[in-house]
């Protein structure tokens, strides 16, 4: 959602700036412009993708400091005139993230003579910071951004050049990703380390309320009151190639067919099978903290809201400990009972999820200690969160979470397995048993992906149904909403996710001919309920898909198709259900011809309210 990008150094910029943007597409954009110093600052801009962009910058633009950026519209409709940078005379800004006292502040600058030509905010923050540079003493780039950010309220990564400082490239953060790399003779700033990671790993992560500066050969970072930071470097591990399709037609299928290697990733050298642990150092919890806790809180959006829906039956189920799940959004501005001795957990693969962050900080004031569960590192939630778990599953860039998903689940179990045996829940035998099945999964999960062309057809049979249900009961009821979720958000199908046994109270009255119902019937103590609600569809003459182990016999008898997923340890199998459940949907948008990487009106980082 929006992205920011800026290149200072010895190199043209124009294409450096491009291609970085290109690498932020997955965020999600609708428009997107450049600026670059070329004896004064030239500026092109467009609604419409990156390659159009490109047809309207001319060929002889040199110049080797440029920012860039992508919109994801907020304030005021894709159109060209809205696209970043926005600029006010000398200077050109760049900004990710809202300012909400845009008004009163366009207000007092149009009293001062700032002429708008946008109904964006962001460019309040460049004609404020003219007026800082050139009418409130006189300043230079620095100092003029240092007071123009004192009087924005709201998120903000900003870039911003200024004609007369060429060899500067200033930034800015208050609540939106920025992150600088560093290259020979030359930097960059962006929204996140994949824009640049072409020419560098070595980066440094701008903390809010941070300010600084670029030159090609250094980097200036200062706190608010002026004082100069020193900062270590990060290493990244991810390479290029992990952000690249690497042959697949789409990032979605690449990253579905990476999740044998990324859940291993997510749980190696944690578990140990001989004794029935799994450690998790890196949360640094005393034991004792982890008895004493009452209750835990799962915050998160969309997808990963989905996974904490597992992950509170797994808390209750191996931790004995009472779990609720909260959408973000909603427990913003709710009037949660929280006490000290209570734990929330914030699930989010990108780190970056505003409603996410907030809801976090309103739970630690009320004492609670919070975990993170991110797949980004040096995102956000890591400076948010008291402890980190990482889930490694390397850069997704599909806007459909799948591998990030996957690992949030390895997360959540081995999470579930460590507090339910410091709690007395678990014995070891039990835990053994989990530890086993967890390494398992890549190689089933490998078996699934086999089996992709049979889930292919059946994504054809029905890719022109309007309407789809998927239901499942405890453990599949998650795996229900994830896969409604995944084949609305790409193939644009009306799709819901049910409790099975909630089919009854409404939704039955929807069930026709026309509407295939995902049945997920993976076997456990639920499955005999299951096999009641598929025949209550049945007798609506609904088409039943059923997703089932490979060693039930029983399943054909009552439902139309079946897709199969290797036998597992009942609590794991929504690992495998979902991955036929993603396929489905990736099959199902690609009948549709439909954008499956970058779905309508959809961003892969939702770092605004
Ligand atoms: C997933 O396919 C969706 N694109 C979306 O629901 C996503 O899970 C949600 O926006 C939360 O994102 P986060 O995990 O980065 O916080």
């Amino acid at each position: 959602m929006c992205g920011i990008v800026g290149y200072i150094g010895s190199e043209q910029a124009v294409p450096i700036l491009l291609e970085s943007l290109k690498m932020l597409e997955y965020r999600g954009y609708d428009s997107a412009g450049v600026t670059v110093f070329n004896g004064s600052l030239e500026t092109y801009k467009i609604a419409g993708m990156i390659k159009d962009l490109e047809t309207v910058i001319p060929q002889n633009v040199t110049g080797s400091t440029g920012i860039g950026h992508t919109r994801w519209a907020t304030h005021g409709k894709p159109e060209t005139r809205n696209a970043h940078p926005h600029l006010s005379s000398n200077v050109s800004v760049v900004h990710n993230g809202i300012i909400e006292n845009y008004l009163e502040l366009k207000e007092r600058l149009s009293g001062l003579g700032y002429e708008f030509l946008s109904d964006t905010d962001t460019e309040v923050i460049a004609h404020l910071l003219h007026f800082n540079m050139n009418c409130n003493g006189n300043k230079c780039l620095l100092d003029g951004l240092a007071e123009t950010v004192k009087e924005l309220e709201g998120s903000y990564a900003i870039a911003a050049l200024c004609a007369e400082e060429p060899d500067i490239l200033a930034f800015a953060r208050k609540d939106s990703p920025l992150v600088i790399g560093i290259g020979e003779e030359s930097n960059y700033a962006a929204s996140d380390v994949t824009a640049f990671l072409r020419h560098t790993k070595e980066v440094i992560f701008i903390n809010d309320n941070e300010i600084g500066l670029l030159r090609p050969g250094s980097i200036e970072i200062f706190d608010q009151g002026g004082n100069r930071l020193s900062r270590d470097t990060e290493t990244i591990e991810w390479d290029l190639e992990a952000a690249e399709k690497a042959g697949y037609e789409h990032f979605m299928l690449k990253e579905i067919h990476e999740q044998p290697t990324s859940i291993q990733n997510t749980f190696a050298g944690k578990l140990s099978e001989l004794e029935g642990t799994v450690t998790l150092d890196e949360l640094h919890l005393d034991p004792a903290e982890i008895k004493r806790l009452r209750r835990a809180t799962i915050i998160a959006c969309g997808t990963s809201w989905n996974a904490g829906i597992l992950g509170k039956y797994l808390f209750e189920k191996l931790a004995g400990l009472h779990t609720d799940v909260e959408t973000a959004s909603e427990f913003r501005y709710s009037n949660p009972v929280l006490c000290g001795e209570e734990l929330t957990i914030a699930i989010t693969q990108s780190g970056e999820t505003a409603d996410t962050l907030a809801a976090v900080r309103s739970s630690s004031s009320y004492g609670c200690r919070s975990i993170a569960i991110t797949n980004v590192v040096g995102s956000t939630i890591t400076r948010e969160a008291d402890s980190v778990l990482y889930t490694r599953a390397g850069p997704e860039i599909g806007v459909a979470a799948t591998k990030t998903f996957t690992a949030q689940l390895i997360a959540l179990y081995m999470l579930a397995i460590n507090f339910g045996r410091i709690r007395g829940i678990i014995s070891a035998n039990e835990a053994k048993d989990l530890i086993v099945g967890i390494k398992r999964l890549p190689g089933q999960i490998q078996k699934v992906l086999g089996r992709k062309e049979v889930i292919n057809e059946c994504a054809m049979q029905f890719a022109d149904k309007h309407d789809y249900f998927f239901i499942g009961r405890y453990l599949n009821y998650p795996v229900a909403l994830e896969g409604a979720l995944k084949l609305k958000e790409i193939s644009y199908i009306h799709a819901e996710g049910y409790a099975a046994g909630e089919l009854k109270h409404g939704p039955l009255a929807l069930i026709t001919e026309d509407t295939p119902v995902v049945a997920i019937a993976t076997k456990g103590h639920t499955y005999e309920k299951i096999l009641s609600n598929i025949k209550e569809v049945k007798a609506r003459n609904a088409t039943v898909i059923a997703v089932a182990d490979d060693d039930d016999t029983e399943i054909e008898k009552y439902v139309d198709v079946v897709l199969r997923v290797p036998t597992s340890h009942e609590l794991l199998a929504p690992v495998l259900s979902s991955v036929v459940l993603q396929l489905l949907s990736y099959y199902t948008a690609l009948a549709k011809y439909c954008s499956i990487d970058k779905p309508r009106n959809l961003a892969k980082s939702v770092t605004v309210e």
